[in-house]
């Protein structure tokens, strides 16, 4: 299993406010998220200030597109961004542009698992040739008394089984990492965790030594 990574998702509904955390933490993380409540309030200039402000980090915009799946990918890579999400519920026809524009440009599609989707939908999408999924617990569903259980665990183990790389999300803390110590995770992605801390590099600190003591050097 290789150690997995820490991904900053910034979830803010100001540019200026995303500026001054990630010039707190891009240090202290591996990915940056242009996260879809940013996106949506900021539109593509997100990715772009990102780019700029993070020139050397992966970038991700967390659209969750559900459909014009090459346009919007033009839009994501020309923007700056290394991945685009898409969500589980989109036509594969959506998947198979998207991920065609990814890797003309060299970056790639993740799948965003929300809600309704199935082991067959994930081997179809692995067929495209897309092989990054999240694994998400929603912040409304995290909000509504919704927790991890062994039915995530045997999910999770099914996609990787599959040979999809996974990233999980969903209001991650370090507390909760020994959780997935049998999961081969590719990135553990935290919003308000890191964002919201009173020193989010204590916080990032914090996840990397879970990471450390659970994954491994
Ligand atoms: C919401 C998202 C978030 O960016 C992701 O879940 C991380 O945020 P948090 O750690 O605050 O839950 O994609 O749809």
């Amino acid at each position: 299993m290789s150690r997995p990574l820490l991904q900053l998702a910034l979830d803010h509904t100001s540019l200026q406010a995303v500026q001054r955390d990630v010039a707190l933490l891009a240090d202290h993380v591996d990915i940056v998220e242009a996260g879809t409540i940013l996106c949506l309030t900021e539109g593509l200039q997100a990715v772009r200030a990102l780019r700029e402000q993070c020139p050397d980090k992966i970038i991700v915009a967390d659209w969750k597109v559900a459909d014009a799946g090459e346009t919007l990918a033009q839009q994501a890579f020309g923007a700056g961004a290394n991945w685009m999400t898409i969500i589980c519920a989109a036509p594969l026809a959506t998947v198979e542009k998207g991920h065609d524009v990814a890797q003309r440009c060299g970056g790639e599609i993740q799948m965003e698992l929300f809600g309704n989707w199935t082991l067959d939908d994930a081997r179809a999408w692995y067929r495209t040739g897309v092989r990054q999924a999240i694994y998400h617990r929603g912040r409304d569903a995290q909000a509504s008394g919704q927790q991890w259980g062994e039915a995530d665990l045997a999910r999770m183990k099914a996609l990787s089984d599959i040979g999809l790389q996974l990233s999980v999300t969903g209001g991650i803390t370090p507390a909760d990492l020994p959780l997935f110590k049998q999961i081969n995770v590719k990135a553990f992605i935290a919003g308000r965790a890191l964002a919201g801390a009173e020193n989010p590099p204590q916080v990032a600190q914090a996840f990397h030594s879970q990471i450390r003591d659970i994954w491994g050097e």
